[in-house]
């Protein structure tokens, strides 16, 4: 192993997503193990240019695997766009002799690590985490499962009331530009309809299908409506829309929001930050840098930066024809 490392900076940047601390544990964790020493960066790239920083130990990160958001917090930073604010960040980082950094986020926070790496020849890996699982080359982000969970669990909920007084509802999930919330939650809740922006299928044709579900026997329906989904301009002028052409429905909307960000983290988002915190630290201390920790199958895979953030995860095909038989 490169010995050039011995003190890696551990960040968390962009929307937080259950499983955050818990690759948060797994990089200072490692770090202690191989006797490397960890700084923790407050408040994403912000923090960094400001020197927000703390020396973290094993002890630093006890009692957090279990728990939702990110104990370091996260921003948006305006300075760090700009060379001058990632000068500073570069200053700062060299002023307390980190040498590497972990970057915890999605596709706007690897875009800035390659930037950082490229200006400063300075050693980046990231961790991919947001709920969107919108991440090219990693099967999973950090926090989807748990958001996919947190989602079924509330549809669950609200189809209680739904039965009880024969209603339609429109759920809003989250996924800023793609669908995989949507449609798997939407299969998991057992959704009538599932919209997601990756397919537009038009008004008309969504009127048809509730007609028909209503007519098979179906004394309530769940519409799940993916937030970028373009069938409506928004999930109110969809049910507008469906009152005005299916009377026989009484229409509520439910938009589900941030809560869809927070919770203890599912088992399998905790044991996927654990094993990709190790393998990023240890990635770091061979000289490996501006790789992203992805996961396919079951397999963890380097897969570089500037491929991660060449566009968005596509949904799965095969689970839009499970999603339609279903719906039968
Ligand atoms: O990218 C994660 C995400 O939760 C998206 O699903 C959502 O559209 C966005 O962040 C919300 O961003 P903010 O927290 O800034 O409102």
């Amino acid at each position: 192993m490169s010995k050039s490392v011995k003190n890696i900076g551990v960040l968390t940047s962009g929307g937080d997503a259950p499983g955050m601390n818990a690759a948060i544990r797994s990089v200072v964790r490692t770090c202690a193990y191989l006797n490397i020493k960890c700084t923790a960066i407050y408040r994403g790239y912000q923090g960094m240019i400001e020197g927000d920083f703390k020396a973290f130990n094993a002890r630093s990160v006890n009692n957090i695997i279990n728990k939702g958001g990110t104990i370091l917090q996260s921003a948006r930073s305006e300075e760090f766009r700009s060379l001058e604010g990632r000068k500073k960040a570069y200053e700062q980082l060299t002023k307390v002799g980190v040498d590497a950094i972990v970057v915890i986020g999605g596709n706007g926070s690897f875009t800035g690590a390659l930037k950082f790496n490229e200006e400063f020849d300075f050693p980046v890996m990231g961790i991919p985490g947001t709920i969107d699982n919108d991440i090219l080359g990693t099967s999973f982000t950090l926090g989807f499962d748990t958001a996919i969970n947190t989602v079924v669990d509330a549809i669950d909920k609200i189809r209680d009331t739904a039965s009880s007084h024969n209603r339609l509802f429109f759920v809003e999930v989250m996924g800023r530009d793609v669908g995989l919330i949507a449609l798997n939650a939407g299969v998991g809740a057992g959704a009538e309809e599932i919209l997601i922006p990756e397919q537009n299928l038009g008004l008309e044709r969504l009127v048809e299908s509730l007609k028909r579900s209503k007519n098979s026997g179906k004394s309530s329906s769940i519409v799940i409506v993916a937030e970028g989904d373009k069938t409506g301009n928004n999930v109110f002028e969809l049910k507008d829309y469906v009152e005005k052409n299916l009377p026989i429905y009484d229409v509520r909307v439910s938009v589900l929001g941030h809560m869809q960000r927070g919770g203890n983290p599912t088992c399998f988002d905790r044991v996927l930050a654990s094993r990709m915190g190790v393998k990023a630290v240890e990635s770091l201390l061979e000289g490996r840098s501006t790789e992203m920790i992805g996961i396919r199958d079951t397999s963890l895979v380097l897969v570089p930066i500037a491929d991660a953030i060449s566009g968005l995860t596509q949904v799965d095909q095969e689970l839009i024809r499970v999603s339609d038989i279903m719906t039968t």
